[in-house]
């Protein structure tokens, strides 16, 4: 059961992206504090309008992000880079348009010049996180992806072309091997605004229009589409629920949806 109390302070990093700015709201909307996580204060500050506490941190730097962890007692990890190469992988050259070209056909050459990589930050950023959490954190949530246990069957082969999966399996690992409480959400393709992510979807602002079914699996076996809307209520929706303890599982939106989700009825599944 999730518990809205006063004295739970909530961590989001990556809130200033399409999930981290849907689960903020949630946050807010069920009078949990917040504290933000963010490279850029004043883009925070415009985006949450002094609704949250902000804290400035980039998770690749370590030593930036203990004074971010004062009295939290959960961390939701939303931040992420894409999964192919883009202006967020923030290269030193600044490539054009040709150059990005000739790093799509060479991952290596891509991987290594990029500053903001997946193995930088869903990888190295997510292990500094899990470094400098709290000792008594009651839970660290992390959005991680379908597809982490099956890298080589398609299409998660071409997903992970330059790493994603990759990444987010180091990082899993990472949480799973720390001592910390863990709830583990793995979304298939993101749907629904804010349309943050460089592919189809935002291409074509594909959305669900509320009328779809949320689903969960385990064991890395379910492929589909997730709504933005239904990774943030997960991710605030899992908070203080036992069921969700220690638990990784995928979430997908299939089917009608009934009129209410009964979280509590779709965690106790897992
Ligand atoms: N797109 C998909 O189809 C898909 C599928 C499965 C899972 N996911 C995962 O779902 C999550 C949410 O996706 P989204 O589309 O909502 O993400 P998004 O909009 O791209 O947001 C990414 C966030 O990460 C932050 N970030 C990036 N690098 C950082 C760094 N070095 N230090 C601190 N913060 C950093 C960004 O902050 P700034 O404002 O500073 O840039 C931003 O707030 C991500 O973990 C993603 O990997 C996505």
């Amino acid at each position: 059961m999730t518990s809205n109390v006063s004295e739970n302070l909530v961590l989001v990093a990556g809130a200033t992206g399409g999930v981290g700015q849907l689960t903020v709201a949630k946050l807010l909307d069920k009078n949990f504090k917040v504290r933000v996580l963010t490279r850029n204060a004043s883009k925070a500050e415009n985006m949450f309008a002094g609704k949250v506490e902000v804290a400035v941190g980039d998770i690749r730097n370590l030593e930036t992000l203990p004074a971010a962890m004062a009295n939290v007692t959960h961390i939701i990890c939303c931040s992420g880079t894409t999964a192919f190469p883009s202006e967020r992988w923030d290269f030193e050259d600044n490539p054009n348009f040709l150059e990005y070209f000739g790093l799509f056909l060479n991952p290596a050459e891509a991987k290594a010049k990029a500053k903001n990589s997946p193995m930088k930050v869903d990888a190295q950023g997510v292990s500094n996180l899990v470094e400098v959490a709290p000792q008594d954190l009651k839970q660290f949530v992390f959005i991680s992806s379908c597809g982490v246990e099956r890298k080589n069957e398609f299409p998660y082969s071409v997903l992970n072309s330059f790493g994603i999966l990759d990444a987010k399996k180091l990082a899993e690992d990472t949480i799973k091997n720390s001592n910390l409480p863990y709830t583990i959400i793995r979304p298939g393709r993101l749907i629904d605004g804010p349309y943050t992510s460089y592919d189809l979807n935002t291409l074509l602002q594909a959305k669900t229009d509320g009328n779809l079914a949320v689903e969960l699996g385990t064991g890395d076996r379910l492929t589909g589409q997730t709504s933005r809307i239904d990774v943030a209520n997960a991710c605030v929706e899992c908070l203080n629920n036992s069921s969700c303890y220690n638990k990784a599982f995928e979430i997908v939106n299939q089917g009608k949806r009934p009129s209410v989700v009964d979280w509590d009825a779709l965690f106790e599944q897992l």
